[in-house]
C-alpha cells in the first residue's frame, strides 16, 4: 500500500498506558499512528509534521487539551486540522469546552477500541470535504476580486494609461473609511468596489471620452450617462461586493449641495460610501495627468477640495481627509505616475 495516503493521527496523552492501546487501536483500522506526551510536545510535533488529525486527552500536566486546542486553532493553516478530544463520558462540561476550544468532536471513555477507527475515518473524510469546500470557497473570492479589479481597470484604461487611478482612489477610500470609523469588513468592501466607479466608462464613446478640450453641454450629458451605465452593468447582482460597487457607480458623481448627477441627491441621502469614493477619486482627478489638463499641485488640489466643503463635498468627510493627508500623501507616492504626477 502506498504509504503516502495513509492517514496520519497525532495521540496526545501523558499516560504511555492510555497511549498505547488507541495506538494499536488506529493502526490496526489503517493509520499512521505518533504519539505525543503531552500538549506542549504535540504543538512541537505539530509545527515541524503534516498530521491529518490529533486525538487529545484533557487533563495533563502543562499544557492541557483545551489549551492546544486553542493554540492550534490561533494558526490560520491549522483551521481544519480535526481535533478530536478524549474525555469522560459523565464529563458534559468539558464537552462544552472542548467545542468552545474548537476541538471537532470528542469520544468518550471508556473508549470502545473496535469502533475508534470507523469513527476517526468519518471524521477525516467531513474534514476533507470542509476543506474542499474552504479551498473552493477561496478561489471563488480571489477570481471574483480579481475579474472586478480588470472590469474597474479595463474602464479605467480608456483615458488614464496606467490604470494607477483606481489603485490609489481605492486605497484613499479605504484610509478615508477607516478614518471615519467603519469597520475592518466595510473598509475591505469600499477599497475592493470602488475600483469600479467608473467602469460605465466602457460605454462613452472615445470621441467624448478622450476630447483633450472641453466638453459641449451636449457631450457632457453623454459623459455624465457613465454612472447610469456602470449602475445597470452592476444592477442586480447577489453579492455585497457587487451591490456595493453598483451603489458606488451610481453614486460618485452626487454632491453634498444636491447639484451633481444622476440624481441629484443631497446630504445623508448620498451613500456614504458614494461621499467617499467623490472626493477620493476628485483629489486623484486633480493631482494627475487627464486628456483635458495637467496635474494640478497636491497644495492647489487641497485649496479646491477645502472650498467645496458643504457644496460638493461632505464637510466631514474634507476634515477626515484633512486629518489623515500624510497617509493620503504615502499612497499617492506609492502608487505615482511616474510621466504624469506633479
Ligand atoms: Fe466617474
Ligand atoms: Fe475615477
Amino acid at each position: 500500500m502506498d504509504k503516502s495516503h495513509v492517514s496520519r493521527i497525532l495521540i496526545v496523552d501523558d499516560e504511555f498506558l492510555h497511549r498505547l492501546p488507541m495506538s494499536e487501536a488506529l493502526r490496526q483500522a489503517g493509520f499512521r499512528v505518533e504519539e505525543a506526551e503531552g500538549g506542549l510536545h504535540a504543538w512541537t510535533l505539530l509545527q515541524q509534521e503534516r498530521y491529518d488529525l490529533v486525538i487529545t486527552d484533557v487533563v495533563m500536566p502543562g499544557m492541557d487539551g483545551f489549551e492546544l486546542c486553542e493554540t492550534v486553532r490561533r494558526k490560520e493553516e491549522f483551521r481544519h486540522l480535526p481535533i478530536v478530544m478524549a474525555t469522560s463520558l459523565d464529563d458534559l462540561s468539558s464537552i462544552e469546552r472542548a467545542y468552545q476550544a474548537g476541538a471537532t468532536d470528542f469520544i468518550t471513555k471508556p473508549i470502545h477500541w473496535g469502533l475508534l477507527g470507523y469513527r476517526m475515518h468519518y471524521i477525516l473524510r467531513a474534514a476533507r470535504i470542509a476543506q474542499t469546500l474552504a479551498d473552493r470557497e477561496s478561489e471563488l473570492l480571489r477570481t471574483r476580486m480579481e475579474i472586478i479589479r480588470r472590469l474597474g481597470q479595463a474602464a479605467e484604461y480608456r483615458d488614464n494609461e496606467t490604470g494607477q487611478h483606481i489603485h490609489r482612489m481605492s486605497h484613499y477610500s479605504a484610509l478615508m473609511g477607516q478614518a471615519y470609523g467603519l469597520s475592518r469588513n466595510e473598509q475591505e468592501l469600499l477599497q475592493h468596489a470602488a475600483p469600479m466607479h467608473d467602469v460605465g466608462k466602457i460605454g462613452i464613446p472615445d470621441s467624448i471620452l478622450l476630447k483633450p478640450g472641453k466638453l459641449t453641454d451636449e457631450e457632457f450629458a453623454i459623459m455624465k450617462t457613465h454612472t447610469t451605465l456602470g449602475g445597470k452593468l452592476l444592477d442586480q447582482e447577489p453579492s455585497l461586493l457587487m451591490r456595493t460597487a453598483h451603489t458606488i457607480a451610481l453614486t460618485h458623481h452626487e454632491r453634498w449641495d444636491g447639484n451633481g448627477y444622476p440624481h441629484g441627491l443631497a446630504r445623508d441621502a448620498i451613500p456614504l460610501l458614494g461621499r467617499i469614493c467623490s472626493l477620493a477619486d476628485v483629489f486623484d482627478a486633480l493631482t494627475s495627468k487627464r486628456p483635458y489638463k495637467q496635474p494640478w499641485t497636491v497644495e492647489r488640489a487641497l485649496d479646491e477640495i477645502n472650498q467645496c466643503s458643504g457644496t460638493a463635498f461632505d464637510p466631514h468627510l474634507v476634515r477626515i481627509f484633512f486629518d489623515i493627508l500624510p497617509d493620503i500623501l504615502k499612497i499617492k507616492a506609492k502608487f505615482s505616475d511616474p510621466l504624469h504626477d506633479s
